[in-house]
Order: structure tokens, then sequence, then C-alpha cells
């Protein structure tokens, strides 16, 4: 295609085809700690596209949503392993996160109308301090619920397809991983050729992704497009027909419409949803994302997960002296540690005087991601404010996902909304 076809085409013009459905070709990905929501979910679903649920942390995003007390009962039962040491023995009891995934999705699918799917997002780098036990539990659990679909992240997921062959959905779901480069996807299926099932759909995320990256802090020298085309010819060399899906930095529909056209069949998209009225993030936070600009993007290794990660500069979770929480939470734990809790020992050790010590290398992912103190944003945040209009409280609008949602499919010649205060407080 040309320039100007390019320009005036809109994501309308392209349809994803999983495995027979055939969808519209946007994807909101999951954002976890329940960022991207049940509600923010449904929309994409009921508007013909994918959404996702996260399963971060399900179990505490249940208690809150379903008043269970998961969290606390796992806080009093391990009180005795509280302090800095090893957190050998502090496990998740399986059938509770069974109970509490299922509940979770079951929920969301008796909900779901309309054409498009749900899925759920499963990050391999929550431990949970039995990484295998407890991920099978987790996979399996939302197959049950009935989820339409997983999306494998955070890990290259060498196991993860045989922890479901048993499963009776197995087949019938739609499965598929996020990777960041041939290399992984390649490492994946030949892991994964035993169980005698292709992934259903790839995603492909680049370097200006929210959330954690699949990059080391040399990120900026890749680009979504360059993977994009690298995975295609692998697929095509490989003689794999695998639906792709781009992401990371897709900001308008015409951006998406780029990547459709250089042979992508779906884009997942998360940043512009973080200030959709269905987002998670409290009310307040959205506005700290609408006012960032774009020095105030960075991406550090805070994480405790090893992976970079892209956040607000002003995030709480940074520098925080919040006490590692591993009795209540503990989803990153791997052996009994975890990289904040042996970032919190060391200090207390080299200074024995200091009460709260300040961690400046890592965070308490859990604590921080679950409080919503950790504001982590794709590249384009500082952008957001293009597509909202302030109201005369002087707070931005939060538009609903509908509209960020038709804005995608609909949007040409590199445009994003503009909506004026007229329709902003039409649609309050
Ligand atoms: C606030 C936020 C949280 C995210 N959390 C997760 C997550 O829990 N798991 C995951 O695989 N990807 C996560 N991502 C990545 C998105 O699913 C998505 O692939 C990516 O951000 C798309 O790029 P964009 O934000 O530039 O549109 C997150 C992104 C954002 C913005």
């Amino acid at each position: 295609m040309n320039i100007v076809s390019t320009l005036s085409a809109t994501m309308e013009d392209f349809r994803l085809n999983l495995g027979g459905t055939e969808l519209k070709p946007l994807v909101i990905g999951g954002m976890g700690v329940n960022i991207s929501t049940k509600a923010l979910a449904l929309e994409a679903a009921r508007l013909g596209g994918i959404g996702h649920v996260s399963d971060a942390m399900l179990p505490d995003v249940t208690d809150r949503l379903f008043s269970t007390h998961f969290t606390a009962l796992k806080a009093k039962f391990f009180r005795h392993l509280a302090g800095l040491g090893f957190k050998l023995g502090m496990n998740f009891d399986t059938i509770d996160i069974a109970r509490h995934t299922r509940r979770y999705v079951e929920d969301v699918m008796s909900a779901k109308t309309g054409p498009g799917l749900v899925f759920i997002n499963v990050m391999e780098k929550l431990t949970m301090n039995d990484p295998l036990k407890t991920l099978k539990a987790r996979l399996n659990a939302a197959l049950d619920a009935g989820i339409d679909g997983i999306s494998l992240s955070a890990g290259l997921h060498t196991s993860s397809f045989a922890m479901m062959e048993e499963n009776p959905r197995f087949r019938d779901a739609k499965l598929g991983i996020v990777v960041s480069s041939a290399r992984a996807l390649n490492i994946f299926l030949r892991r994964t050729a035993k169980t005698n099932r292709l992934p259903d759909f790839v995603v492909v995320e680049g370097p200006l992704a929210g959330g954690h990256l699949g990059f080391g802090m040399n990120w900026s020298e890749f680009s979504l497009p360059s993977i994009v085309d690298e995975v295609l010819a692998f697929l095509k060399s490989a003689n794999l027909s695998i639906p792709v899906i781009a992401g990371g930095g897709v900001f308008s529909g015409t951006d998406g419409v780029r990547l459709l056209e250089r042979g992508a069949a779906g884009v997942q998209v998360a940043t512009r949803f973080t200030v959709s009225k269905e987002s998670g993030l409290p009310d307040p936070v959205k506005q700290v994302y609408f006012n960032a600009e774009a020095e105030d993007v960075v991406v550090n290794g805070i994480s405790p997960t090893g992976y970079p990660m892209r956040m607000l500069r002003q995030s709480p979770a940074i520098c925080s002296n919040a006490k590692p929480q591993c009795e209540a939470y503990g989803y990153l734990l791997d052996k009994g540690d975890c990289q904040y809790l042996r970032a919190y020992r060391e200090q207390v050790a080299a200074d024995p005087s200091v009460k709260a010590p300040c961690i400046a290398e890592k965070t308490c992912l859990c604590h921080q991601m679950r409080n919503f103190k950790l504001w982590t944003c794709g590249a384009t945040t500082h952008r957001l404010k293009e597509t909202s209009v302030k109201l005369p409280d002087g707070t931005w609008w939060t538009p609903p996902a509908e509209a960020i949602f038709n804005d995608y499919m609909t949007g040409r010649n590199d445009e994003v909304m503009h909506p004026t205060l007229e329709d902003a407080m039409a649609s309050k």
C-alpha cells in the first residue's frame, strides 16, 4: 500500500480470524493488578474485539470484589514466618487458587455479551513460591471456568501447554503467547511440540509497551515493526500459519493500520485504556496519567521480577520504604526469596539503626501494584491528554472504553479523537 492509502484506511477494513472466529482486529491487553477490569474486558468483547482480564494476584482481587478473606487468612496463617528471613514453606494452597480463579472467571464470563472474546493474561513470572504447581492450578481453573482464551506472558512458558494438556478445553480454548522476538517464539514452539498443538495466536510486544518489557535495558535499540517482520519471516520459513498480533506504542487507528498492512492479523493496545472509565486505576491516578509529560515516563529495574518495567517517575512505589509483605502476598517468591526481600534484608543488615530504609533499587511489586502505587504505563502516556478535554472542575474527562475502541477502529490520517466539552458532558 502507498502512504496515501495507508492514511485513508481504517482498522475497520481488516478482520482478525482466530481459528474460524472473525473478530475486529483490536485486542485490549491484560493489565494487572485489576487495571484491565471485568468491565473493560466485557466492553471489548461486546464491541467485537478481544478483551483481557488479568490473573495477577487474583485471590486478593476476588477478596475485594466478593468480600472473601484469602489474603487476611494467608497473612494470619504464616504470621510465624514474618520478618526478613527466607520464606520456605510459605506456599499457596492450590485448591484455594483454583477456587478463587474459577469464581472470578465464572463471574466475568457469565456477564459476557457480543461477538468478541474475553481472554485472561497469565504471567509466568508470578512464581508464587512453587512456580509449576501454582501455574498449573491457575491455567486449568481459568479453562474450567469457561474463559475464551489465555495469553501466556512474562516468561518463556516452556511447560504451560503441557500443564493444560489433560484439560478437556485444551484444544478448543484459544491459547497464545506474548513474545518480543522470533527466538523466544522458536523456543516456545520447540518445547511445546510434544503437545501436538500450535498456539492460536502470537502477540508480538515491542519496546514501547506498558508493564514489564521483554528486553534488557537496551530496549530502545529495538522496534516493533522490525520484530513483527522477523516473526512473520520466521513463521513463513517454518511453514506455520499463526496470526500475529502486534502491540506496544500503537496510539492511533493509523498506527494499527500500518502494522496490519505489514502482515499483522491484529493489534494489542493498553495505554489508551488506562484512563478509560472502565479502567481499574483510581480516578486521581488517571489524572496523573493525563498530566504526564514525555520525561515523566521512565524505564527502570525496580521490579523484583528482574525485567525492566516502564512507569511514571512520580510513582510512590519508587524508593518506597514499604516492609516486605510476603505473608499476605508473596506472589513473586521463588525458593523462599524475592529480589525486594533480599534488597530490604541487605539494607537493614548494612545499617540496623534505620527503622524504615528507603529501597531505591527494588520495590515490593505485590504491595505496590495491589494498591495502585506503581503507575506502569506505555511510552505514549504523555499523549493521552490529546484524546480528552478538561471539565469545568479542571479535571480531565475519562472517556468510556467504547469511545476509545471506536476511535481505534475508525480513525484515519494519523488522527485521534479530540472530544469537545459538549461531547464529554453528554457522556458523563
Ligand atoms: C498499566 C499497564 C499494565 C500492564 N500490565 C500487564 C500485565 O499484567 N501483563 C502483561 O502481559 N502485559 C501487561 N501490560 C502490557 C499490555 O498488555 C500491552 O501489551 C501493551 O501495553 C500495549 O502497548 P500500549 O500500552 O503502548 O498500547 C500492561 C500495560 C499497561 C499500560
